[in-house]
């Protein structure tokens, strides 16, 4: 990979400039189809119980247990294999990694606030599926393209939990078992802003890096969201139809 600029604080290309408005047009791309999902129709209709949207709540953060400390662990053997002499590069990823590391454990408490307290045993296909693309990326791919991949990852959790909150709010959700979602609505805003600022950094010195950033990204959201959050779907169907189902084989 080619260096063209030594690093330190430096003005980014043009080059850099249009790699990120790439990566941020697809990923509000995503968003647009997110918004068009049927889980999310669900969780807007006015009409739907409350007990139906916290229930679908409850299966994202299942699957976010089910993957993030795979994703985490892939992300920091990733980070581990940047060239050596990005020591700053490295800490600032790092440090942000280290923070995230915990996400995981928010989810599960909250999916417990829900009333799942099942443990997870076994990843469900989709869950699978992402942490077998980060591990992928993590031994195979060119390091930078990390930055694609963890774009997606925050600032689509940013555009995402920023547009749950007024439905919280305005169904009276409860808070205490939702931090995952209302702490994310403006920490991933900060985090994804960090991210743009070492994509256009790192694209700046490293150009050829901008081709590893949209495969990872393009490999991860060959997974993710609407595999996992469909998977989600499905289980909070299911579980919907559950308490119907017992009073009629009482009667019978
Ligand atoms: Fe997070
Ligand atoms: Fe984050």
């Amino acid at each position: 990979m080619t260096v063209i600029t030594p690093p330190g604080r430096r003005i980014a290309s043009n080059h850099a400039k249009q790699v990120f408005a790439e990566l941020d047009r697809r990923t509000n791309a995503i968003f647009q189809d997110v918004m068009a999902w049927r889980g999310w129709r669900l969780i807007t209709d006015p009409q739907t119980p409350r007990h139906r949207i916290l229930a679908l709540a409850r299966e994202i953060l299942h699957a976010v247990d089910m993957y993030q400390c795979h994703t985490t662990e892939a992300g920091f053997h990733m980070l581990g294999r940047l060239p050596k002499n990005e020591v700053k590069l490295i800490q600032r990823l790092c440090g942000h990694k280290a923070l995230e590391a915990e996400h995981g454990i928010w989810a599960r408490e909250d999916r417990g606030r829900l009333g799942s307290a099942e443990p997870v045993r076994h990843a469900s296909p989709a869950t699978f599926a992402v942490a077998a693309v980060w591990w992928r990326m993590a031994e195979i791919e060119e390091p930078m393209g990390y930055l694609g991949a963890e774009y997606l990852f925050e600032q689509l959790t940013a555009l995402v939990t920023k547009a749950a909150l007024p439905i919280i709010d305005g169904r009276a959700l409860p808070a205490e078992g939702l931090r995952f979602v209302i702490e994310h609505a403006t920490e991933d805003a900060k985090h994804a802003s960090f991210i743009r600022h070492l994509i256009l950094d790192v694209v700046t010195r490293y150009p050829d890096s901008a081709d590893a950033m949209f495969r990872c990204f393009d490999y991860f959201h060959a997974v993710y969201p609407l595999p996992v959050w469909e998977e989600a779907y499905e289980r909070a169907a299911r579980d919907a139809e559950a308490p119907a189902a017992l009073p009629q084989r009482r009667a019978g």
